[in-house]
Formats: C-alpha cells, structure tokens, sequence
C-alpha cells in the first residue's frame, strides 16, 4: 500500500488504476482506526477493484473549544491496519494541502435541514465542514463508491443529501456500527475514556435498544419513552445533550405514524461525548 501526501501523487496514483480498468472505492477516515474503520475498508474490498482511503483530521469541522488538539493521530499504525485490510492506497494530507489558501475564505458547502437540530444544534458549523471536505475529497479522489460508517447517522444523511442535490456521480454506501461485546459503539473517542467510564459507557446503547424495543411492542408514547431514557442515562452518571426519535430518511421529528424510524442519542461521559443511534423499520421483514 502506497501512503501519498499531495493531491498531485493522488490523482497520478487514482488515473494509473483507471487506466488498468479498476473501479476506485473511497474511505474518509480521521484516522486512529478500529475495527469499525476496518469494516468499511473490507467492505470496499468487496465492492471494487482500488481501495483509497483518507486520513486527514480536518480543522474545519470542530468547533472552538471541541478536541481538535487531542484528536488521536496514530498514522503508522493506522497505515499498518489499512495494509492488512488489503487498502491499496492511502492519502493523508496536511491541513496546508487540503487547504493551501487558509480556511477563512474557504468554499463551503452546506446542507440546510439535515445539518440542523441533533449534533448540528450543539456543533454549529460541523456539517458544514464535513460537507466541505468531503466535497473537497470527492473532487480529488473521483471515487465510482464511497463507504461511511452508519454510527454517523446524521453525517451519512447530509452526505447523501450533497451528493444528491450537487450531481456527484458516486454512490454512497452505509454500513452498520461495529459495536464492542457490551454494545458500546466502536469510536476513536472512546480512548479518552477511563475505566470506570468506560463500564458505564454501554448504558447509551441499551437505551437505544430499550425504546427500539418499546417501538416494536406498539408503544408511541415518544415523549414518554424518551424521558425515562434520559432519566436512566442522568442516573448513570452521563449528560444527554439529546435523544431524540425521527422519521429516518428525512430526519423529521418522528410522528407515531411513521414506520421508517431512527433514535439518536449523544451523551457526554465526563468531557467524551458519544452518539449512537438505532434505527428501526417497523416494515422490515427481518
Ligand atoms: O466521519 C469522519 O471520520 C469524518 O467526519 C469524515 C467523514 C472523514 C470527514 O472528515
């Protein structure tokens, strides 16, 4: 696997595979990679020919005070883990390539609604700055796929939506949470908890999975449901920043009539804030 730093080795490595016929599937990561990272890279494995991954922490998405300093950048194990997953290359930029102009007058892209309310609300200028680099990445890599984890649910959404409303001819692909034996959502953030947070950390996703099952047995009383969850994660030491049921395609507030639904919840555990989600298709047949 070849690592390159420059938008110019890149394109030159994406045009040699195309030339030898190869369809090119792209993973943006910020690195510090787990098995969930891993999963998307097999999955990419699976689906084409040339794998590409990204690593790049991108400053624009975190706000002022959010962990951008302490971000875990661990490339060279990281590039060992894309290696044994059979990635065939790997662009890891610096903020100075990706965004050789500065950020102030950068281009943005923005994705209204979607980017709004749930991790929008409490990050304002978050999806603006995925969307952005992400748009950004596209354009450099070309990709004919591009493989997104679904614990980002919110994030996959508005990716969907920007490729969608600007033309871009590549296929978006979700893939289910890698979760840890206990249910905890697999995340680079979770390092930054310690011991005894991380014991406690499984409560967010039982949560989801209790009102997930409430749903299922015909319970609509949302608010109600709702409550006591946030309850439950108060009583076990988090502080919800919210959880919140919604129609899962437009992300809507969910009405009782809905079928197609997803629960979000983001929790902070000291100062790590986690999100997880369920989502649920009273239609499905599984
Ligand atoms: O999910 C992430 O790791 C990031 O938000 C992404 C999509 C790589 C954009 O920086």
């Amino acid at each position: 696997m070849n690592t390159v730093k420059t938008v110019r080795e890149l394109r030159a490595a994406v045009a040699r595979a195309r030339s030898e016929g190869k369809r090119i599937g792209f993973v943006p990561t910020m690195g510090n990679l787990h098995s969930g990272h891993i999963a998307l890279i097999t999955k990419a494995t699976q689906r084409v020919d040339f794998v590409v991954a990204s690593i790049f922490v991108n400053p624009l998405q975190f706000g002022a005070g959010e962990d951008l300093d302490k971000y875990p950048r661990t490339l060279a194990a990281d590039q060992e883990k894309l290696l044994q997953a059979g990635c065939h290359l790997l662009f890891a930029p610096s903020v100075e390539e990706m965004y050789p102009d500065g950020m102030q007058g950068q281009t943005r892209v923005s994705v209204p609604q979607l980017s709004e309310g749930l991790c929008g609300a409490s990050r304002p200028g978050h999806f603006e700055g995925v969307a952005t680099v992400v748009s950004k990445l596209f354009n450099m890599v070309q990709p004919d796929l591009a493989i997104f984890g679904q614990k980002d649910f919110q994030q996959l959404a508005v990716i969907k939506s920007l490729v969608h409303d600007l033309n871009m001819p590549v296929q978006i692909i979700g893939e289910p949470t890698v979760r840890a034996a206990d249910g905890l959502a697999l995340s680079s953030r979770n390092g930054f908890l310690n011991e005894q947070q991380r014991s406690v950390a499984p409560v967010v996703y039982q949560g989801l999975t209790q009102i997930g099952g409430a749903i299922k047995q015909g319970d609509r009383d949302f608010p109600a449901l709702i409550d006591a969850q946030i309850k439950q994660l108060e009583t076990a030491g988090l502080r919800p920043d919210y959880l919140e049921i919604r129609e899962a395609r437009t992300l809507r507030p969910a009405t009782p009539e809905d079928r197609d639904l997803v629960i979000l919840v983001a929790a902070y555990l000291g100062t790590t804030r986690l999100i997880d989600n369920l989502h649920i298709n009273l239609d499905a047949t599984a």
